[in-house]
């Protein structure tokens, strides 16, 4: 199914746009390229399996930047989940109720050639090379329904933080472990160099993962990250959802 010949929940529609492929400039394509061989470097010997197979499987390359009907046929048949271009930041309910329906919204464009480093908002190269890769996972793409479940059920502010902190330490910046070593799975710790040096050179305290403590602790946006959690395997967020549902009720 493609996303135009779909039902989308709530006031998704409004949101969505057409990835016009034939429209990305040589600069825009090299600008994913860069961006795509610069974390290579560090994500062939520091990303988690998982992230470096979906990779693989998804057909992903850096000399081209990713087609989105052409990774939603792979998705769909690998785990149900599909992508959707949309314009830029959704509302929050809006977003959870298209994970709840494994519906990814990505954005189609790509930051400046003068600003890398630096997105104000999610990209293409955030949200497709930095989260996507993890959703031909079977569990990760079933935890993220199951975060997604819970998130849409919750109205209130305080509640809707500190379920936040899940997200963010999980989907964004997630690790795990392999053998001794620690892993990179999180969107945000994928597609920054500061974020994964940060990590790499540990710059930050890496936790063992605990739902109680992730709840606890609050997210910092505009530093690099002081503290991080591992996981064991994906099996464990997955479960964390379960008693997540308890901790708050729903
Ligand atoms: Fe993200």
């Amino acid at each position: 199914m493609q996303p135009h010949t779909m039902t989308l929940p709530g006031d998704a529609a409004e949101y969505v746009v057409t990835q016009h492929y034939d429209q990305y400039s040589d600069v825009e394509h090299g600008t994913w390229k860069t961006l795509y061989e610069r974390r290579m470097e560090q994500l062939s010997t520091h990303a988690c399996k998982e992230y470096l197979e979906g990779l693989r499987v998804l057909g992903m390359r850096a000399e081209r930047m990713p087609v989105i009907s052409d990774i939603n046929k792979t998705l769909q048949t690998r785990t149900n989940w599909m992508l959707l271009p949309v314009s830029g930041f959704l509302p929050g309910r809006t977003f959870f109720d298209l994970l709840a329906a494994r519906v990814f919204p990505v954005t189609t464009y790509i930051r400046k050639p003068d600003s890398l480093d630096y997105t104000p908002e999610p990209d293409i190269f955030h949200d497709i090379f930095g989260h996507v890769p993890m959703h031909a996972h079977k569990v990760f793409a079933d935890y993220l329904q199951a975060f997604a479940q819970i998130a849409r059920q919750i109205t209130n502010d305080a509640d809707q933080e500190r379920l936040g902190r899940l997200f963010w330490y999980t989907v964004e910046f997630g690790l795990i472990r392999e053998g001794s070593d620690v892993k990179m799975y999180g969107s945000g710790v994928i597609s920054s160099v500061k974020e994964g040096d940060n990590v790499v050179h540990r710059g930050c305290k890496i936790h063992d993962f605990s739902l109680e403590e992730v709840l606890d602790t609050h997210v910092k946006v505009d530093e690099l990250q002081p503290t991080l959690f591992a996981i064991e395997n994906f099996e464990q967020i997955y479960e964390a959802t379960k008693e997540a549902r308890k901790v708050f009720g729903v």
